[in-house]
């Protein structure tokens, strides 16, 4: 079966400010009357120098600041920031961390103004699933590259109440602007730097590892994105010897992975990042580990649905050659032994879980209405306990 690439349009209105003091520069990109709210998570941008910097640069503008925006950020936690946002009357926020503290900004800006209940910005079987009205124009200061939330109109938020980890987009949510300073993240553990090489690295493969369609600038941008990161991954994560050029390299993998441009008129599968949540839902392991423990074994479970990319991605990425039943095997196994080498879990049991837990997460997935899941619709709640089984 042939297959062309499928009609897309494109427009991506996010600024990026990349590069050294560029912080100083959101005085710039912000209306000079704003009432900004500043928004941050557990404090890591007050050590490092972000946040000092950022309210600097506001200037003269009136503004407050709210903290505490956790990992996996929470609806709870957030509909107090959209409380204080509109009894402040804010006309801006600025968003100062990783893909939490950007998504949490997200929603706060989408449901900050919106005239329904909030919970309906959801669908996923918690909310209607309603379009995004009228936002508060927010920009971004990113501190951990991962996500890709600094360049995208995307959220993923933690519903306690409803025991849900779901996302929401829309074309107004993308941030205004965006600043990429490599050295914001000099301060990252290496579990973080680990998380975001991970979660790069699978925005990627979400994007690239279905069939092939022909669209041969796509894939040879989603092939180099792959490529860089795995030349630069050992470096980056040896904080010994911190270079600025593979912490800048990693930051703009890591926007383009999910920028939505390796996409553009190519079938993607996000079921990794499905059956990820879950596990992050019901045992709060981080998002990037969740997608170390899932790929290898949906590509082993999928192996015949994407069998002509992963014979590529072999000989492009890994550079392999044989038959195509070994490169496809050896690809596999090259993928387990790169997170490994970054210390990433590749099977349940690396963060001591068992089959007992496994019943849940499909439960999960049911409930959250992603039960036709992959790029041929054909990813059941059958097919997704193979796969968590395949992971243990
Ligand atoms: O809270 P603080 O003190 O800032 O500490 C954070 C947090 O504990 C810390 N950190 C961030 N920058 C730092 C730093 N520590 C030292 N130095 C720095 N420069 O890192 C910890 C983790 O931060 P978090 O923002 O949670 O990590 P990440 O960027 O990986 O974001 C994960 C969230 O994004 C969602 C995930 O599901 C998860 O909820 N995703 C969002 C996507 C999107 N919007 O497009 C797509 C992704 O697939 C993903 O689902
Ligand atoms: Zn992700």
């Amino acid at each position: 079966m042939t297959h062309e690439i499928q009609n897309f349009t494109f427009q991506n209105p996010t600024k990026i400010l990349f590069g050294r003091n560029r912080i100083e520069d959101i005085d710039n990109e912000i209306p000079k009357d704003a009432k900004v709210l500043v928004l941050y998570g557990g404090g890591s941008v007050k050590k490092n120098g972000a946040f000092d910097r950022a309210v600097k640069a506001l200037g003269n503008r009136e503004w407050d600041e709210f903290s505490g925006i956790e990992a996996n950020p929470t609806f709870e936690t957030l509909m107090k920031a959209v409380e204080k946002v509109r009894a402040g009357n804010f006309t801006y926020l600025l968003a100062i961390g990783g893909g939490s503290v950007i998504d949490g900004t997200k929603f706060v800006s989408a449901a900050s103004l919106f005239t329904e209940d909030p919970v309906d910005l959801f669908g996923w079987g918690v909310g209607k699933g309603l379009p995004v009205q009228e936002v508060v124009p927010f920009g971004t200061i990113l501190t951990l590259p991962a996500t890709g939330s600094e360049m995208n109109s995307g959220a993923v938020i933690t519903l306690v109440e409803k025991k849900a980890k779901v996302s929401f987009r829309g074309p107004k949510t993308f941030p205004v602007f965006s600043v990429l300073e490599p050295e914001l993240t000099y301060t990252l553990p290496v579990r973080q730097l680990v998380n975001g090489l991970l979660d790069t690295f699978i925005h990627v493969m979400e994007n690239y590892l279905t069939y092939p369609v022909g669209a041969l600038l796509q894939d040879r941008y989603a092939e180099s994105i792959l490529q860089t990161l795995i030349e630069i991954a050992p470096r980056v994560i040896d904080t010994n010897h911190i270079d600025y050029n593979d912490r800048g390299t990693f930051m703009w993998c890591a926007t383009n992975a999910l920028n939505g441009t390796i996409n553009l008129g190519v079938p993607t599968d996000w079921s990794s990042h499905a059956l990820g949540h879950e596990i992050t839902l019901n045992h709060g392991i981080d998002h990037g580990r969740t997608l170390s423990i899932v790929l290898p074994a949906m590509m082993k479970v999928r192996k015949q649905q994407k069998f002509d990319k992963l014979v590529q991605y072999g000989k492009r990425v890994w550079n392999l050659s044989g038959s195509d039943e070994e490169i496809v095997d050896e690809a596999i196994a090259k993928t387990e032994e790169f997170f490994k080498s970054l210390g990433a879990p590749i099977r349940f049991s690396d963060v001591n879980l068992g089959e007992d837990v496994l019943q849940a997460l499909v439960d999960g997935l049911t409930r959250h209405k992603k039960v036709k899941l992959s790029e041929h619709g054909d990813l059941t709640p059958e097919v997704a306990m193979e796969v968590y089984k395949e992971a243990l």
